[in-house]
Formats: structure tokens, C-alpha cells, sequence
């Protein structure tokens, strides 16, 4: 049996849809089965459990062979991937796949890649066989922006001149549900990239080419930046370590592309250009 958590999310939605394409059958997860119960499929078994409470996992993880581990942003997810770890070898599953970050490690100049740098670490350590996933920023962080898109054509961001190769969730989710059910993946890093690295101003490009008006691509400075997600609701805590993550991107250090997504995942990876198509609706385009 597989068990994926996360399932409920962003990244975790599309690897749920990716496995039924599959016909996998498979466990999830989940804080509230009332609350996933709605969008879920006849091939999954709904589980409660939650990642912070140690004692709810034993259950959960009951004939579990193979696991994906996906953690929320939140200071709490080394912890969380600790107490899933641990667990995971009590009940003797014998393959765990992290979803990581793209450059995550113990040094990782940013908050959430020495988080992710932790779980990755007490994952080796465990002795278990693992797959770590390590993804670059969502295509999907930019739905976050439609308003602005939308009301003043305008993509607002503390980017520069920075270029980096953000990935569709789609593209991670193909590579995630392979690396779940084939034989040969064991003891592998997986970086998941897009085609290409982008700078905001190429992204800005791209959304007029396909939205049909012309976005501007707009600078901010930090402090902006931090008043801006703070007023859309974002905790504090978040709001800096995302500061962090922006400065790690402009050090040029994201930009990478890799071939997983066509080598593992068995696609072709999805262009921005593509993305902006699939969600025109929602940024106020024409396609
Ligand atoms: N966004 C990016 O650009 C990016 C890039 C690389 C890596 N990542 C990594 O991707 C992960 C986040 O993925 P996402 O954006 O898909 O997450 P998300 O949409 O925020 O979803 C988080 C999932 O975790 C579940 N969850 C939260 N707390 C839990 C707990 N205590 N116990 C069990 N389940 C819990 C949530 O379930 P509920 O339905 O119960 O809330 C939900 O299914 C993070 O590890 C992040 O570092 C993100």
C-alpha cells in the first residue's frame, strides 16, 4: 500500500490526480476525512492523522510499504517530518519519498531549504531506502498575484533582474507518481525544474503574449514586498522566511534546469506560456 500526506494541497492534489490516472489504488492522509472526503476518488482510503501528533501515525501508517512525506510551509514541518520518519520505520514501510526543495540542505543559505535540509537528513539517517524530491518555486505561486494581474496588469515582486526555473505542479506530481510506483528510483535527489529559467520581467512577457494586454513587471523593494503579504494575511514568520527565499533566488543560485521531468516523470515539461493558457480565467485573459 502507498500513503501519501499532503494530499489535500497544492502539490499533493495534482499527485492524488496523478496516481488515479494511474489506477493506483492508495491511502491519504488527511487532518479531517469530512473535509477531504468531497474530493475524494474511489481509488483512495481515507486515514486521520495528523503530522504533529505522533501517537495518530502508528494507525495511519499500518500496512504501509511505500510512503510519500509532503509537509505544509510552517515551522513546525522538520518536527513533523521527524515524528513521520521515525514512525514510518517503527512500522516498517520500506520506502519513503520526501517532497523537498530545490537546493535543501543543512547549509542551504534560506530558511525553508535548511528546513527541508533537516528532514532530508534525518531521512538518510534513518537507514530507510528514500527518494528525495526537490522541486523549484511553483508556477502556481503566481495564482497569488492574479488579483493585481488581473485589476492593473501589473506582477508585483522583490525579484530584480534575478532569472529562476520555476516548475509546474503538474510536472512534479508526473515525476512524484513514477517515482512511486517503479522499481529504481531508491537512494536518488531528484532537482524538478521547468523548461527554462525565467526572470520576472520574461514572466511579465510571457502572461501579455498569451493574456493579450501587456503586464508590467514591477520591482518592489522589501519592505513593500513584506507590507503587501502581511496585508493579504500571511503570518509574519512566513512573510520573512519568504523574504529569504527571494534573496537566495537573486543570487542567480536558482536558474538551474533539469531533465527529471522528462526523464522521470515521462513528459514533456509544461511552458509557462502553457500555465497562463490553463489559468487565463483567473488573470484576466482572453484565451
Ligand atoms: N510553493 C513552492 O514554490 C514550493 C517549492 C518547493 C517546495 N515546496 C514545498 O512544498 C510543500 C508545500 O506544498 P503545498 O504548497 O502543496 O502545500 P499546501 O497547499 O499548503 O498543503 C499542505 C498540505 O499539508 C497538510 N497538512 C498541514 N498540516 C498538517 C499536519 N499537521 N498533519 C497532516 N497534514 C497536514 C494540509 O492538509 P489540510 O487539508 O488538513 O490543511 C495539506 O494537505 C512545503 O514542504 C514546501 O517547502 C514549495
Amino acid at each position: 500500500m502507498i500513503l501519501i500526506t499532503g494530499g489535500t494541497g497544492t502539490a499533493g492534489r495534482e499527485i492524488s490526480k496523478a496516481l488515479e490516472r494511474m489506477g493506483v489504488r492508495y491511502r491519504s492522509l488527511v487532518r479531517n476525512r469530512a473535509k477531504a472526503a468531497g474530493s475524494a476518488s474511489p481509488n483512495v482510503d481515507l486515514v486521520e492523522a495528523d503530522l504533529s501528533r505522533p501517537e495518530t501515525l502508528e494507525a495511519a501508517l499500518d500496512g504501509v510499504e511505500k510512503a510519500l512525506l509532503l509537509t505544509a510551509l510552517s515551522p513546525e514541518a522538520a518536527q513533523q517530518e521527524r515524528n513521520f520518519i521515525r514512525a514510518a520505520k517503527r512500522a516498517g514501510v520500506r520506502y519513503v519519498v520526501k517532497f523537498s526543495a530545490y537546493g535543501a540542505s543543512l547549509q542551504a543559505p534560506f530558511f525553508f531549504g535548511r528546513q527541508h535540509g533537516e528532514g532530508e537528513r534525518e531521512l538518510e539517517d534513518s537507514g530507510l531506502p528514500f527518494t528525495m524530491l526537490r522541486p523549484n518555486g511553483f508556477f502556481q505561486n503566481l495564482l497569488g498575484n492574479a488579483g493585481s494581474i488581473q485589476a492593473r496588469s501589473a506582477l508585483h515582486a522583490p525579484a530584480g533582474v534575478m532569472k529562476f526555473s520555476a516548475v509546474d505542479v503538474r510536472d512534479i506530481a508526473a515525476v512524484a507518481a513514477h517515482v512511486l510506483t517503479e522499481p529504481g528510483h531508491e537512494w536518488q535527489r531528484y532537482t524538478i525544474t521547468g523548461p527554462e529559467a525565467l526572470s520576472h520581467a520574461e514572466i511579465a512577457e510571457r502572461f501579455s503574449q498569451v493574456l493579450g494586454r501587456t503586464i508590467r513587471f514591477v520591482d518592489v523593494p522589501e519592505e513593500a514586498a513584506r507590507q503587501w503579504m502581511l496585508g493579504v494575511g500571511m503570518e509574519a514568520w512566513q512573510v520573512d522566511k519568504v523574504l529569504d527565499l527571494y534573496r537566495y533566488y537573486k543570487s542567480g543560485a536558482a536558474a538551474e534546469v533539469t531533465s527529471n521531468v522528462e526523464c522521470v516523470g515521462r513528459k514533456a515539461p509544461i511552458a509557462f506560456q502553457q500555465f497562463v493558457r490553463d489559468h487565463a480565467a483567473v488573470f484576466g485573459g482572453a484565451s
